[in-house]
């Protein structure tokens, strides 16, 4: 029994004996054969069909061997076939020729079967290993592409899990905490409060009960006089109000900070409220209070605060807090290291500038926050969304700012984070939130 389709096998010679000789041979071992009495002919046939080998003879009219060699290496669709020379015996010159032209081998003239056929097969074997190995590579490149874009995707994604849970654990264990904090101050703080109300209402009823003691009797006696001189009671009597009142602002100060501790910190992480903007920029300020006070070493950062009529926004306000803690920090810092250096100019005013207003449009609005720092060269620009990126020594920052910002606003609040900066002109960073679902502005 032959093999089915063991190989196609174009002859080409000018003989007719030899080409039914060859076809007699390998038709007999299961070889399919094609027959071409000329090299144009035997090209031809070799471009229309999958020859696995071709055998060529070297002495034919028109186009010889040598040429039609030529030809069939240089054609893209024949340079692959590997080319087997019929030779006469002795010519090896032709052999050697035969070879430098790129045939793989050569069989001699008069044929010997045995050796025509163990020649073919073994290189219609080489070939179809070439082939498969040729395959095999392509196919290993394409897993390897395959692969490599699965496992970026697979990264990208690691990194998203991460910020939203970086995000996540920020705003529920911080968040939570603080908002605890402060809801638990509330209580003895009220109490405080309250009870300096009453004292300075009791110490005024005290003092004036002095006064009036010391209008109706003003000799007291040598005793009352020495102790009124050692507890200074005229100071006293002035400084003991001052001293309550100085006690009310504190104590109205930690009200405020605790307060916008709770604002800031408001758990909405997972229900969009309909909230007021400005309450989260002055809460968010409130917190940042004491990085922007004056310092023996530096002078104090200005806010300045132009907020427009803007209605309220259905959003995460827990999470855009975040974000507006990030922008101004940022802000913040840029303006400390513009002041760390010795060489700014001396009527350098520390500024940061925020702006809010609805778009033209009316379907979104833009918070402008704005600092007249040392800005960004083009290339750290176009890197500080990017998870990780920091300019800043180890301990001062993460970079996490900026890609977690850019996350709640992008992805939470469908909304755009955009950055204009230039290198010693400053940096201003745009919020921009739809907000479609919101009431219109009243009036
Ligand atoms: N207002 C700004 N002026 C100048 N450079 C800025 C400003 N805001 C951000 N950058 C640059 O962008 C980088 C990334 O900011 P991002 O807030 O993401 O990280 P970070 O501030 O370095 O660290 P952290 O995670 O603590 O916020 C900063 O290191 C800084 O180089
Ligand atoms: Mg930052």
């Amino acid at each position: 029994m032959t093999p089915d389709k063991i190989g196609l096998v174009l002859v080409i010679d000018d003989s007719s004996t030899n080409l039914e000789l060859l076809y007699d041979i390998l038709t007999e071992v299961g070889y399919e054969v094609l027959l071409a009495k000329q090299g144009k002919k035997g090209i031809e046939l070799a471009q229309s069909h999958p020859v696995d080998l071709i055998l060529l003879d070297v002495i034919m009219p028109e186009l010889d061997g040598f040429q039609t060699c030529k030809l069939l290496q240089t054609t893209p669709e024949t340079h692959h076939i590997p080319i087997i020379f019929m030779t006469g015996i002795s010519d090896n010159l032709e052999k050697a020729k035969g070879l430098g032209l790129g045939a793989v081998d050569y069989i001699t003239k008069p044929f010997y079967k045995e050796e025509v056929l163990a020649r073919i097969k073994i290189h219609i074997k080489l070939r179809r290993l070439t082939r498969e190995l040729i395959h095999e590579k392509e196919s290993l490149e394409q897993r390897v592409e395959e692969r490599t874009a699965e496992l970026s995707q697979i990264l990208a994604e690691l990194q998203q899990t991460q910020l939203q849970l970086v995000r996540g654990e920020k705003l529920s264990s911080i968040g939570q905490l603080v908002a605890g904090v402060a809801h638990e101050i509330k209580n003895p703080l009220g109490f405080i409060a309250g009870n300096i109300d009453l004292a300075t209402e009791a110490v005024d009823h005290l003092i004036e009960y002095v006064e009036l003691y010391r209008s109706q009797f003003p000799n007291t006696g040598e005793e009352i006089q020495r102790k009124g001189v050692e507890i200074d009671i005229e100071y006293l009597l002035k400084d003991l109000p001052k001293m309550l009142a100085s006690m009310k602002v504190g104590t109205d100060r930690i009200c405020n900070l605790s307060t916008s501790l709770g604002t800031f910190c408001r758990s909405d992480t997972s229900v969009k409220v309909l909230a007021d903007i400005h309450e989260g920029l002055d809460s968010t300020l409130m917190i940042l209070q004491h990085r922007l006070k004056p310092t023996p070493h530096r002078r104090e950062i200005k806010i300045v605060k132009n907020y427009g009529k803007i209605p309220p926004v259905h959003c995460y306000l827990g999470q855009l807090n975040q974000v507006f803690m990030n922008i101004i920090s940022n802000g913040i810092d840029a303006l400390e290291e513009v002041l760390g250096n010795s060489a700014f100019p001396e009527n350098f005013g520390p500024q940061i500038t925020i702006n809010t207003q609805l778009s033209t449009d009316q379907q979104q609005i833009m918070i402008q926050i704005a600092d007249n720092g040392q800005g960004m060269t083009p290339e750290v620009k176009s890197q500080i969304f990017d998870y990780l990126f920091t300019t800043k020594p180890v301990g001062k920052g993460t970079g996490l700012g900026l890609s977690i910002s850019l996350q709640i606003i992008k992805e939470a609040h469908n909304g755009n984070l955009i950055c204009y900066s230039e290198l010693g002109k400053g940096t201003v960073f745009e919020i921009q939130i739809p907000i479609n679902d919101s009431p219109a502005i009243a009036g």
